[in-house]
């Protein structure tokens, strides 16, 4: 039976990637990469057909039972983790060592034009090192609005970042998840390309809080504010420095780049429409307003 292993299956992606697994399964097996299996299993108590394997993107000595016999390798970059080469050389080195040949990397929109980011040399080392690969290039999360940037919303009904009036383009997780394990099951098909997953909607911050306020009847509001003022906020509410640095840049270079590309990718490979902002709010409406409930 194939095996396919996902790593980050806890996380945003991985969860939807594994609930897309599953679900689209016929005969795969389905291995969640982990580091505290027995916690794992109380997130996934109700997705059967899911194995468990403890691995750690920082220890080494992890990689090859959790490698062992495996197909097809979901890879991603935990957001704390940029250190390319001291720890996913050895990652992939290691896969290579225990005949893993194909990985579907979670990457990012305009990766290969950015040499700075840890994704672009991610891609690079897996060319390198000759996997086949599929690159999924996901443009901007429509869940941060409901993970790193939800404390403030529910505190004090507004979103600050240093973004002034660049546009994002905006994807809902479960919209990756799907195309991703569309791409995990038709690998031979699609391997060794790049696909940008988008959603359909370019909109900057003041155009999606003016949505927010309409869909919840809440007023909230948005504040752009210099890079420098933005890092030291996050550092002075406890963010780790290289995670500040990433929300600063994230929010900040965008100002300077042109307006994201909109690609069909997502409704090519899966027949569908891609989650549109004002779906994803109503859909997140309790989650964005819980202080009030
Ligand atoms: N946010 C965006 O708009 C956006 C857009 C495009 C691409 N991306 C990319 O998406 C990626 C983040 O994905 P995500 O949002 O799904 O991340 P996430 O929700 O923060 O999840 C990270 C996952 O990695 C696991 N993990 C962390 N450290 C680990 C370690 N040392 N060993 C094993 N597992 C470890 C976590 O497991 P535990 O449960 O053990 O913590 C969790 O499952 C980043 O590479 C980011 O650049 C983000």
């Amino acid at each position: 039976m194939k095996q396919i292993l996902v790593t980050g299956a806890t996380g945003n992606i991985g969860l939807e990637v594994v609930h897309y697994l599953n679900a689209l399964n016929s005969d795969c097996e389905i291995i969640a990469a982990v580091r505290h299996v027995a916690d794992a299993k109380q997130i996934f108590t109700d997705t059967v057909n899911l194995q468990f394997r403890q691995f750690d993107f920082e220890n080494p000595e992890t990689l090859s039972a959790a490698f062992h016999l495996v197909d097809v390798l979901f890879l991603l970059r935990p957001p704390q983790i940029s250190e390319v080469d001291k720890f996913f050389r050895p990652l992939l080195v290691a896969a290579k060592a225990n005949c893993i040949r194909n990985v579907v990397f979670l990457s990012v929109q305009g990766a290969e034009k950015s040499k700075v980011i840890p994704h672009n040399k991610i891609e690079n080392l897996i060319q390198e090192l000759e996997f086949n690969y599929i690159f999924v290039r996901s443009s901007y999360f429509m869940q941060n609005l409901t993970t790193t940037l939800l404390p403030e919303i529910v505190k004090d009904k507004r979103i600050t970042l240093p973004s002034g009036k660049a546009k994002f383009n905006w994807i809902d997780v479960k919209n990756i998840g799907e195309a991703t394990a569309y791409l995990i099951f038709n690998f031979a098909k699609y391997q060794n390309r790049s696909f940008e997953i988008t959603g359909t909607e370019n909109k900057n911050f003041a155009e999606v809080v003016k949505l927010m306020s309409e869909i919840t009847g809440e007023t909230i509001s948005f504040q752009s504010i210099n890079p420098i003022s933005f890092y030291f906020k996050k550092r002075k509410e406890g963010m780790a420095s290289g995670f500040a640095v990433v929300m600063t840049t994230l929010h900040f270079l965008p100002r300077f780049q042109k307006e994201p590309d909109i690609s069909d990718h997502y409704q090519k490979l899966t027949g569908k429409k891609p989650t549109s902002i004002r779906e994803f709010i109503a859909r997140e409406k309790e989650k964005i307003t819980a202080s009030q409930q």
